[in-house]
């Protein structure tokens, strides 16, 4: 089991554009930037599942829930930082019983910092964590029309390895959902 405080800074690097980046895990301070991030995700219309703008509530609710288990290592979560303000994060979670092998991958960038490296950099640092973790493989589910988020996970290594008809409503329309999939080992 990984256990990493909240608030721990793991990898700095220079985004394309120049800014400064840190990846690190969450911290309670993260609150007003977590719940703006989320409500700009839905505003916008992104290709994730969430459709409803959070309460501040609720995202109390969440954090806790997130930084309780990242306290007791039971999933990976890490953000990035730039210019003070949290504005992306990734999250393995790994499954339960003869899965607990696989981990679930989600990830987001903020619209204004994305297409800058922050994508790749989050998603090695979170599989570096998976692999401590002793997670094998790494699953994730896309959008079939997320063409940016297809090319980063194939550029990280993802095959597309399942398809589930009519999965998502978005924008009024039925469309797949892609399931993508990485070994991280080579046992
Ligand atoms: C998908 C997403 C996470 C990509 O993150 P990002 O930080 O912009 O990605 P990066 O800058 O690290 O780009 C990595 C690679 O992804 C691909 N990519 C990124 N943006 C792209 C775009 N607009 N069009 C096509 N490919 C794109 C490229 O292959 C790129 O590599 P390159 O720079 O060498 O060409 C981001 O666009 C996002 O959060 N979108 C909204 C929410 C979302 O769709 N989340 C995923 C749900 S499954």
């Amino acid at each position: 089991m990984i256990q990493i405080s909240p608030g721990t800074v793991l990898y700095v690097f220079t985004a394309k554009d120049g800014r400064e980046v840190i990846l690190r895990t969450p911290k309670w301070e993260d609150l007003e930037d977590a719940l703006e991030f989320i409500n700009s995700l839905i505003k916008e219309e992104a290709k994730i599942l969430a459709i409803t703008e959070k309460t501040r509530e609720q995202e109390i609710d969440w954090l806790a829930e997130n930084l309780k288990k990242l306290e007791k290592g039971q999933h990976i979560f890490i953000v990035a930082e730039v210019d003070g303000k949290m504005v992306a994060g990734c999250e393995i979670n790994p499954s339960f019983g003869r899965m607990r092998h696989l981990g679930s991958l989600g990830i987001s960038v903020k619209d204004g910092y994305r297409g800058i490296g922050i994508g790749v950099d989050l998603m090695k640092e979170a599989e570096k964590h998976a692999i401590h973790m002793r997670l094998k493989s790494v699953k994730l589910e896309v959008f079939e029309n997320n063409e940016p988020a297809i090319a980063l996970y194939e550029k990280m290594g993802y095959k597309i390895t399942g398809r589930v008809p009519g999965a998502i409503l978005y924008k009024g329309e039925y469309i797949d959902s892609l399931i993508m999939t990485k070994k991280l080992l080579s046992s």
